[in-house]
């Protein structure tokens, strides 16, 4: 079934058609719609433009696996999330931005700097955090770094007022305020951790092992070995460009030999990993 979607009104449309609008954030908590009016926006723009989608959504992304911020590329039309080739991603390691500023922030700007040079236009999607201090710096940030022309801001009564305050008097972004529709339905705890779970699946589904030489790589900190089974891991190559997701297998004594599962081409040159925050199975389920 497909959502009745939004009605967008015309001052809206007219400023997300705007060529020079090139860069348009969705904000809005968790099961607001944002997704679904990025797929409405997608329906508007991709008859004219060349439409860059960057997810930035760590815990329900749609573009990439889960703990990543990912860009998608698209032209002419939208055949649906599941068909979209990821054309780069950021490894952040965990599922909420929570406690992971820095590096979500850093994603945001370097996925943002690869896509635009190739798209008309780019669709910011983010996550729901949107409550306290913490969030409110990140959308600020998120906002300065990324400069977008137009935040569409989706709130139930006032929720995101006490962001978009910081942008009163100004006239760049254009913040256009939209009512959540009352058919959205909120996802309760189960059905997000599902999601998640069906997203690391499909995305490890055809991992193949592979031994690092954990001696001669960069290895993102120490960490007690204890914990590192199951860990999920990003493996970067030698230019620190992060390739693939991995979950460790095993770790020798010294960490001479660190294996791991991933999708990764067994040809390409590892030059380090990232240690994710969570652990999880092939079955993409967390294990703690
Ligand atoms: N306009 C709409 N009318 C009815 N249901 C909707 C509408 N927009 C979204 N939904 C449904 O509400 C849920 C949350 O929407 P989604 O776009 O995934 O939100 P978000 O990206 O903010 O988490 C989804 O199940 C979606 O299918
Ligand atoms: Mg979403």
């Amino acid at each position: 079934m497909t959502d009745p979607g939004f009605v967008l009104n015309p001052k809206i449309k007219d400023a997300v058609l705007e060529s020079q609008n090139r860069t348009i954030m969705v904000v809005g908590g968790s099961d607001t719609g944002k997704t679904t009016l990025i797929e409405d926006l997608l329906e508007l723009l991709l008859p004219t433009f060349r439409v860059g989608v960057v997810d930035a959504d760590l815990g329900q992304s749609h573009v990439g696996p889960p703990t990543t911020i990912a860009w998608g590329l698209l032209e002419k039309k939208f055949e649906g999330w599941e068909n979209l080739v990821v054309k780069d991603f950021y490894f952040v390691g965990a599922t909420s931005p929570s406690g992971n500023l820095l590096p979500m922030i850093t994603g945001i700007k370097i996925i943002y700097e690869r896509a635009r040079p190739q798209v008309d236009k780019i669709l910011l999607d983010t996550t729901g955090m949107i409550r306290g201090g913490p969030a409110r710096v990140l959308k600020r940030c998120m906002t300065d770094i990324i400069q977008p022309r137009i935040i569409l801001a989706l709130q139930r009564t006032d929720e995101l007022e006490h962001i978009l305050i910081g942008f009163r008097g100004m006239t760049i972004p254009k913040i256009y305020r939209m009512k959540v529709p009352p058919g959205v339905r909120q996802k309760n705890y189960s059905e997000r951790v599902s999601y998640r779970e069906q997203r690391f699946k499909a995305y490890f589904e055809r991992a193949q092992s592979l031994v690092l030489a954990g001696d001669r790589i960069g290895l993102g900190g120490i960490v007690s070995e204890e914990y590192l089974h199951n860990r999920l891991i990003c493996l970067r190559d030698t230019e620190g460009r992060n390739l693939a997701l991995g979950i460790v297998d095993e770790v020798d004594g010294r960490m001479r030999s660190i294996s791991v599962y991933t999708p990764l081409d067994k040809e390409k040159k590892i030059g380090g990993i990232l240690w994710g925050k969570l652990r999880i199975n092939l079955e993409g389920k967390e294990v703690d």
